[in-house]
């Protein structure tokens, strides 16, 4: 069988020039290169090598934030982008607060914030210089559980349990800020804190108990 040989190109003047000029633009390329490479300190690569760069700026880029949370003064170095949230949960180990949705549609990382409820996940840490901050793990007297914390547990205003310190932490600022005036008002104030198992009617009750009696 006959083998077909791709036909050779007869190269032209055009070709020649073209070739010339690239192999021209590879030299000063490389060279560029290489002098750039023999110029440089070679404590600069080794710095470059070990991401010194990275650290140097890790270090300038935090922020200092003082807080009280639950009664206890802490003092932080921080990044700035850190939000309460994780700094309350990866910092400071207080799990309580929950990490539904991380973007402010679920209400599980509900906590007060000089006595007003924040969506801690909203709320990056440093913008809290010098508040006060609660969580669900600040809001019992010692073993003596927050009326509200009885209630719920009183009127079964959970199932799983994972919304339930959001719910509970919104729960009390319902009564606190004026909202637990009547059903429909405890229902609306309530709207931001999503409950899966669905324990809503159970938790206004609650809601309306320790209202009724006072006792937040
Ligand atoms: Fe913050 Fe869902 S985790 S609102
Ligand atoms: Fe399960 Fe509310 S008790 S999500």
């Amino acid at each position: 069988m006959q083998q077909v040989m791709p036909r050779k190109k007869t190269p032209t003047s055009a070709d020649e020039s073209n070739q010339f000029t690239e192999t021209r633009r590879d030299f000063l390329k490389q060279s560029s290169l290489l002098t750039a490479i023999a110029l440089t300190p070679a404590s600069v690569i080794k710095a470059a090598d070990e991401k010194w760069d990275q650290k140097f700026a890790g270090i300038f880029e935090k922020v200092s934030l003082h807080l009280e949370v639950n009664g206890t003064k802490h003092d932080f170095l921080l990044d700035p982008r850190v939000t309460l949230l994780d700094l309350l949960r990866e910092e400071l180990h207080l799990t309580g607060t929950k990490k539904g949705c991380d973007r402010g549609q679920c209400g599980a990382c509900t906590v007060h914030v000089n006595g007003m409820r924040v969506n801690s996940c909203l709320s990056l840490a440093v913008t809290n210089e010098g508040k006060k901050i609660t969580t669900i793990e600040g809001l019992a007297n010692g073993k003596t559980l927050h009326p509200m914390q009885e209630a719920f547990i009183k009127h079964d205003g959970f199932q799983c349990g994972y919304c339930t310190s959001g719910q509970i932490m919104s729960a009390v600022a319902c009564i606190k800020e004026g909202h637990a005036g009547s059903e429909d008002e405890i229902r609306e104030f309530m709207s931001g804190n999503i409950c899966r198992c669905g324990a809503y009617p159970n938790i206004v009750n609650a809601i309306k108990e320790v209202k009724e009696g006072g006792l937040s």
